[in-house]
């Protein structure tokens, strides 16, 4: 929206702040524009304090500071885009890269850099940073005495390879020379905390390095990203659900639920490829049973972000009982001294099989101790939001949003269970209710801009979503690029996420192909990957007719498994070594025609 056209109706300001605002834009350069909102998105950043607002002209330092990110969901780049904000608002001369879009040889120019990076697969480099990751490796960068740095690793302890990217960085940076402004941060799922301290110490010794060298007339480096919404994790837009329909068969062995959400009345938008975030409460009765087995009275008061509250309360809205995580197992059999945990701590291959299996009650159920209301909520982790692949197009929809999800759900020992979020959305919100989301944006998974361009779909399970929203997204612009999906799901009668929309388009043409593998309607199990292996010579064919390659659903097999099965058929169909094939995916990946949302 232009500064020009706000109108108190499509704000969340009221008439005169919108008065106000839009006089103080008038006067402004565009620059200076830039320069004001990463200022505003700085302070928004900030909890509670105020930021000074630095001089701009003629204060420059002579260095610079450099921003690089390596994010496959987004969780990086937030950081890394809170960082750039606070570095603007200090008044530091910055830019934000995305590590896709950085090159390595480029890093003996510079003075200061700042590295956040996830960690995905197993112990690997997001998919944008795979380049970046393997150069730096190889020593591309050359000698980098001359740079300092620092790096944030965001990653999942439950994971082997915990915050692995971030290590390797720290490591390849530190072996070309470059030396550390601080110590490496690895940041787990609970990460907001950590990581804000971090960037804070982190901004003010860059520009006191920066203060040390001559002053110039540089002028501020205008943001690099478009304007923010108004509403993001941090400040979650309170949305209706509107829809919650269950979308597997009575007989079916697994719950799937097609939810839609209202987004009216606030500024979001979204593009296919993109996700939904959700933030979620607890169940009530689990949280009563885990205050009863830990012996915990529900009135205590304990503090949370400065206010005091019930540990009821703080359970219900803010901390994770539904995952098992390795720091609650090393907590708690500390305070209650339980030996067969303490054992499980020492064996990590062990102790990740457990927390998968294992929720908070669980844990607490097996060995059972008493605990304060300090001890329980120290040994607790944040709760976090979980993500979902948007499966509609704003394009058909509006401003609606559409997911597909897999409702975790299991008994133990006799209880039954569900998961945080895909269990507060089916089972404890009602239609009409409020739910609070976020948009995260996702450029590793996007439609080719260019509509004639063929796509290859593969989205088992609920990895369908995105795909819906890619069609709805190419049926409404009248793309005229061929459309191919690879499907699976247990059994055809029950499982068959949205058929008669996928009937529908195959009818009217948008859909060329369609590939199905309900695995357990016959005696041996039939996969996606199978049917890709099948259709090996057509796939490969599409590709070398300028196909882009999508794949969505389960990280922990199936992404693998497909992941090989393109290696296997393009070594076949295109009489290449094993190696040459991995280079010819390789290079798809580098050219954004291979790319995935696993989870
Ligand atoms: C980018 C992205 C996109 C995604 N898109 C989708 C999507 O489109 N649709 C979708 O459904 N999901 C999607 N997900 C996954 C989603 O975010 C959640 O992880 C998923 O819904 C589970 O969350 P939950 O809060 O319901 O369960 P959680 O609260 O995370 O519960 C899971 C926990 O329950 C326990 N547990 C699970 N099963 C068992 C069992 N059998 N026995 C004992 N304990 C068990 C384990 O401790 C496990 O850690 C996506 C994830 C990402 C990162
Ligand atoms: C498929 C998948 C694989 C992951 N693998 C690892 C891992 O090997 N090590 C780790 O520390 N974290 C791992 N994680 C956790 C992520 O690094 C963590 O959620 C991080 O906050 C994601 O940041 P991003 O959104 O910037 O990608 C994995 C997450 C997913 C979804």
């Amino acid at each position: 929206m232009l500064i020009k056209e706000l109108a108190a109706s499509a704000s969340p300001l009221n008439e005169q702040q919108v008065h106000k605002l839009t006089q103080v834009a008038a006067e402004l350069s565009a620059t200076q524009l830039a320069w004001v909102s990463g200022y505003f998105y700085g302070i928004s950043q900030h909890t509670g304090d105020t930021v000074a607002l630095a001089p701009v002209a003629n204060a420059q330092p002579a260095g610079k500071l450099t921003i690089i990110y390596a994010s496959q969901t987004g969780n990086a780049k937030g950081v890394a885009e809170a960082l750039h904000a606070q570095s603007q608002a200090a008044g530091i001369a910055v830019t934000l890269y995305n590590a896709a879009d950085y090159k390595v040889r480029n890093l003996k120019k510079e003075t200061h850099v700042l590295i956040v990076a996830s960690t995905d697969g197993e112990g690997e480099a997001p998919d944008d940073a795979i380049e970046f990751h393997k150069e730096l490796k190889a020593g591309k960068a050359g000698k980098l005495d001359g740079v300092h740095y620092g790096v944030i690793g965001l990653g999942d302890s439950s994971y082997e390879f915990f915050c692995q990217t971030g290590k390797d960085f720290d490591e390849y940076l530190s072996k070309a020379g470059a030396k550390p402004l601080l110590a490496r941060l690895d940041a787990d799922v609970d990460y907001d905390a950590d990581c804000e301290s971090w960037s804070q110490e982190a901004v003010a010794l860059v520009k006191e390095a920066l203060a040390e060298e001559q002053p110039t007339t540089a002028n501020v480096i205008p943001l690099t990203q478009g304007a923010a919404s108004l509403y993001n994790k941090k400040n979650p837009f309170v949305a209706e659900l509107l829809t919650n329909q269950k979308i597997t068969g009575r007989d079916s062995d697994r719950d799937v639920r097609h939810f839609e959400i209202s987004l009216e009345g606030s500024d979001l938008t979204y593009q296919p490829g993109d996700s939904l975030g959700i933030w979620f409460s607890n169940d009530e009765q689990l949280v009563d049973a885990l205050l009863a087995q830990t012996g915990v009275d529900a009135a205590s008061l304990v503090t949370v972000d400065n206010e005091q509250i019930t540990i009821r309360e703080a359970l219900i809205h803010h901390y994770e009982l539904t995952q098992g995580y390795a720091s609650f197992v090393q907590s708690y059999a500390e305070l209650t001294d339980a030996p067969s945990l303490r054992a499980l701590l020492e064996d990590k291959a062990a102790l990740r099989e457990y927390c998968a299996n294992h929720q908070i009650l669980d844990i607490a159920n097996q060995h059972a101790g008493q605990l304060t209301a300090e001890q329980l909520q120290a040994s607790l982790r944040r709760l976090t939001p979980r993500l979902y692949s948007i499966a509609s197009s704003q394009a058909e929809v509006e401003d609606e949003v559409h997911l597909t999800v897999g409702v975790v759900r299991f008994d133990k020992d006799g209880e039954a269970r569900t998961g945080g979020a895909s269990g507060y959305l089916t089972d404890r919100l009602a239609e009409g209710s409020s739910v609070r989301v976020y948009i995260e944006k996702n450029d590793n998974f996007r439609l080719p801009t260019n509509d004639e361009t063929p796509i290859i779909m593969i989205g088992p399970g609920t990895g369908i979503a995105p795909f819906r929203a890619f069609m709805q997204e190419r049926d409404e612009r009248g793309a005229s690029g061929d459309n191919w999906l690879f499907f699976g799901n247990p059994h055809f009668t029950q499982d068959f996420l949205y058929q008669l929309e996928w009937q529908r388009y195959v009818k009217s043409g948008l859909l060329s192909k369609i590939s199905l593998a309900f695995s357990r309607d016959q005696q041996e199990k039939v996969y996606v990957q199978h049917k890709l292996r099948e259709q090996g010579g057509e796939v490969f064919a599409w590709l070398e007719r300028g196909a882009h390659i999508y794949v969505c659903g389960d990280a922990n097999q199936m992404a693998k498994d497909v992941h090989q099965t393109l290696i296997e058929l393009i070594a076949e169909h295109g009489n290449k070594s094993q190696e040459q094939a991995e280079e010819y995916l390789d290079a798809l990946r580098s050219a954004k025609r291979y790319q995935r949302d696993v989870y």
